[in-house]
């Protein structure tokens, strides 16, 4: 195995299997940490990505199966835009899972990147984590689950290549100016993604083949990329990933899960 080789990688053929196996093992992994600690820490990724996952958690069985009273809703980044504007990764959640579920306005902490004073809305985004998560032995807010996308650069969040995220240990939230997209976007740092309990990345565009394969080790170049340094300290990293996505790992190296099999 290459030497990423820590990440678990599941790949399906059919999507609606790997959409249904997703939700299954989200309730699973959001039930056991309600038991283990009285709530679910759940950080949503943006994108197109998860909208299908997303729609399906808010379906039967799923959403009958989690006790969502208990479960807090955070984001892994978001747009400098209002929360309803079509590019804002909060009204994409909201629309395909938040108000489809039994879930309070007090659970869902939208990331306030619309706020002009960047380090008025980051303090207050990482107070929400301090106050809602627990903390980990270095003192860092600890999901039990960061959900992911991945884009074609190798970004994940808003940490894009070459910008000041890929930098930055000594904080939690930050506002990151994005060159190639002429924009700031507001993201969790590496930090508090490794310090999650469960990290899933999430592919299914044939698009993701390449990136996914250099992210895993499987072709060169991999290290150089913001994905390479997701990797939870004391957490599981799993890697979601269509047949299309995973069109360039060597067929040895693909497992396919199978029945309940543990993530
Ligand atoms: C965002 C996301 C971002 C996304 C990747 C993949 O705000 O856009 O958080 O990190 O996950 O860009 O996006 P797609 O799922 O659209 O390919």
């Amino acid at each position: 195995m290459p030497e990423y080789a820590n990440a678990r990688v599941l790949i399906y053929d059919n999507r609606q299997e790997m959409i249904d196996a997703f939700c299954r093992h989200l309730v699973e992994l959001g039930q056991d940490a309600i038991r283990r600690h009285g709530r679910f820490a759940l950080a949503l990724t943006g994108g197109r990505t998860p909208g299908p996952f997303y729609e399906r958690l808010a379906e039967k069985p799923y959403r009958d199966q989690l006790e969502w009273s208990n479960v807090r809703i955070f984001f892994g980044d978001e747009r400098c835009v209002p929360p309803d504007d079509d590019a804002s990764n909060y009204k994409l959640a909201r629309e395909r899972l938040l108000s489809r579920v039994p879930l309070s306005e007090k659970s869902i902490f939208r990331m306030p990147a619309d706020d002009p004073d960047h380090a008025r809305a980051a303090r207050a985004y990482e107070a929400a984590l301090e106050r809602e998560l627990n903390l980990n032995t270095l003192g860092i807010p600890a999901f039990d689950l960061v959900l992911l996308g991945v884009g074609e650069d190798g970004h994940i969040a808003s940490i894009f290549p070459g910008t000041e995220a890929t930098r930055a240990r000594d904080r939690h939230v930050m506002f990151n100016h994005v060159e190639k997209l002429g924009a700031w976007r507001m993201t969790l740092t590496y930090p508090v993604l490794n310090a999650a309990r469960h990290v899933w990345i999430l592919a299914t565009d044939a698009g993701k083949r390449e990136i996914a394969a250099r992210a895993l080790g499987h072709l060169p170049g991999g290290n150089v990329l913001p994905i390479w340094h997701v990797r939870p300290a004391d957490g599981r990293l799993v890697w979601w990933l269509s047949s299309e996505a995973a069109a360039l790992i060597p067929p040895e190296e693909q497992d396919r899960p199978e029945g309940e099999d543990e993530v």
